[in-house]
């Protein structure tokens, strides 16, 4: 392996701690940063990633309380427990963990989360401002994670070339916005699906972030000789004779790829730690402006 390894379990750690650290403060001062997670039914991978935001939570010093709805919970229902954690001082972030049951719409469902609340980032005004480049825009975990992990790496973005594959709401969109921003200054390119032959594309990237869910989809011939890798995706597939049954890939094949990129994120271990650890970030920043009483719609 030639490539540098960007290890994602190590960043995440220092931005840990970062938060503990504002979290004692704003402790000393009566405040405890308080997170709500909602939880509709009872899909295992989605119990998983809550009871894991939760714990790490708790580790950052940070008050959480959990709420698990039934699968045919009714909109009214679902609603009134949200306004109610609107309004509630003590509640400074509210994630509500997708994807919902078919009956729920999940924009008008994001739309009901008070802006300032939304840690997730999900609410179209949070989108709106990440795309502007306002600093009020409450950053999406993910995305935000790979920008900390450039940050963090030193990684130049002026100029570059960022080819970005996959046009999610939650990872790619809001990763371009930030990426062309004033500042990053990058290049992006954005493909999808449709686009007949991505290899095309990602030849020619400088950095190159790979969110599909889709194993092996990149392999070496696809990637510039030098080029830093952020694979973001993740599946679960059967790994019979493993200790756990089971193994967690990315969309990369890391092996051949590792041998011509700069740098690369692993899966597990890469882009998937800086995610929980942003999530908390964006939590305690929302308590630190609740704190200055800063002005925010509804
Ligand atoms: N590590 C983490 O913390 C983290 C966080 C979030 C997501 N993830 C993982 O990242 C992956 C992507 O997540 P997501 O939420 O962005 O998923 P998503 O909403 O399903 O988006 C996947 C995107 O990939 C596109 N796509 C599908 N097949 C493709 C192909 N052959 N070539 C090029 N593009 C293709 C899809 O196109 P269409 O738009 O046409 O469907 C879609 O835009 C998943 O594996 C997910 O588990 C990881």
């Amino acid at each position: 392996m030639a490539a540098r390894l960007i290890d994602g379990t190590a960043h995440a750690r220092a931005v840990r701690q970062e938060v503990a650290e504002r979290v004692a403060r704003l402790a000393e001062g009566g405040t405890r940063p308080g997170l709500a997670t909602i939880l509709i039914g009872d899909d295992p991978a989605s119990r998983v990633y809550v009871a894991s935001k939760v714990r790490a939570c708790e580790q950052a010093g940070m008050v959480s309380r959990s709420f698990t709805l039934a699968d045919d919970v009714s909109r009214e229902e679902l609603y009134g427990l949200i306004d109610g954690l609107n309004a509630d001082p003590d509640v400074h972030g509210i994630l509500v963990q997708l994807p919902l049951p078919r009956h729920l719409d999940y924009k008008a469902v994001l739309n009901r989360l008070r802006p300032s609340k939304d840690v997730d980032g999900f609410h179209p005004l949070n989108a709106g401002r990440a795309f502007v480049a306002d600093p009020r825009a409450i950053v999406p975990a993910t995305p935000g994670g790979i920008m900390e992990l450039i940050r963090r790496e030193e990684i130049p973005t002026r100029g570059r070339h960022v080819v970005i594959v996959g046009r999610s709401l939650i990872v790619s969109k809001p990763l371009a916005s930030l990426l062309m921003a004033p500042g990053p200054d990058a290049s992006v390119t954005l493909v999808h699906r449709h686009t007949p032959d991505i290899s095309i594309f990602t030849r020619l990237a400088d950095i190159l972030v790979v969110a599909v869910g889709k194993p092996g989809l990149i392999t070496r011939e696809m990637v510039k000789p030098g080029a830093v890798v952020f694979d973001v995706g993740v599946t679960r597939r059967d790994a019979p004779g493993s200790e756990k049954g089971y193994e967690v890939v990315g969309d990369v094949d890391f092996e051949e790829v590792a041998e011509v990129a700069a740098a690369i994120t692993p899966v597990p271990g890469g882009v998937g730690p800086m995610t929980i650890a942003m999530l908390l970030h964006n939590t305690v920043t929302a308590a630190e402006r609740a704190l200055r009483g800063e002005r925010q719609p509804r």
